[in-house]
């Protein structure tokens, strides 16, 4: 970072555009294998939160990565600045007063506890989306298992690349019924008066 920068502080706090959506801003990080079912939950809950009037927005993965990230591949450092630069995005996105959701693979515990770091105790829900590897393979909605398996694509996480288990995720989402998840998910929040 350059030495010739200020912060400069807006007149609007971030209690106060919270407090306009009538909501506690945070952030639901759903990290899994690719096929695990997390831009399918993640759409399932906002749409829920939408609809009880909560102001929300969804990060995905293959979505960033058409935009702001598209100059990253999937080797370690590019998916390190990856969710580096989505952390810094949640943490603009909380301090507008939004309720964001994410949904990417975010293989590595530091960089999950980095996003963690930049945000208040209790504003990073993570929500390990913990669908084995074989189900994920067997679904491959997208053909990258295949592709993978036939050295198509290399750093594909859980085929080539490493994936590290949650060590104490908030939420352990275990079974498929998306309805039940979803309502797993707005207890937690409801319970942290989110
Ligand atoms: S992350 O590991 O850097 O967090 P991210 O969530 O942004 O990954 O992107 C993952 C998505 O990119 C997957 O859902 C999949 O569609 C696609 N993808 C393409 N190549 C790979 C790869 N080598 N490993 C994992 N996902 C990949």
């Amino acid at each position: 970072m350059s030495k010739n920068l200020t912060w400069h502080t807006s007149n609007i706090t971030k209690t106060q555009r919270a407090k306009l959506k009538n909501q506690k801003p945070c952030v639901v990080w759903f990290t899994g294998l690719s096929g695990s079912g997390k831009s399918t939950l993640a759409n399932a809950l906002e749409e829920k939160l939408f609809n009880l009037g909560y102001h929300t927005y969804i990060l995905d993965g293959d979505n960033v990565r058409h935009g702001l990230n598209k100059d990253l591949g999937f080797d370690e450092a590019s998916r390190i600045e990856n969710i580096r630069r989505i952390g810094e995005l949640c943490k603009l996105f909380v301090d507008s007063g939004l309720i964001v959701i994410c949904a990417f693979v975010s293989p590595f515990e530091k960089d999950r506890t980095f996003v963690r770091s930049l945000l208040k105790k209790d504003e990073f829900i993570e929500v390990f989306v913990d669908t084995p590897l074989e189900i994920c393979e067997k679904r491959d909605p997208k053909g990258l298992y295949k592709k993978a398996r036939n050295g198509e694509i290399q750093n594909f996480t859980g085929i080539n690349s490493p994936y590290e288990t949650p060590l104490n995720p908030e939420i352990h989402i275990r079974k498929e019924d998306i309805k039940e998840n979803v309502g797993m998910i707005l207890e937690f929040l409801n319970e942290g008066n989110i």
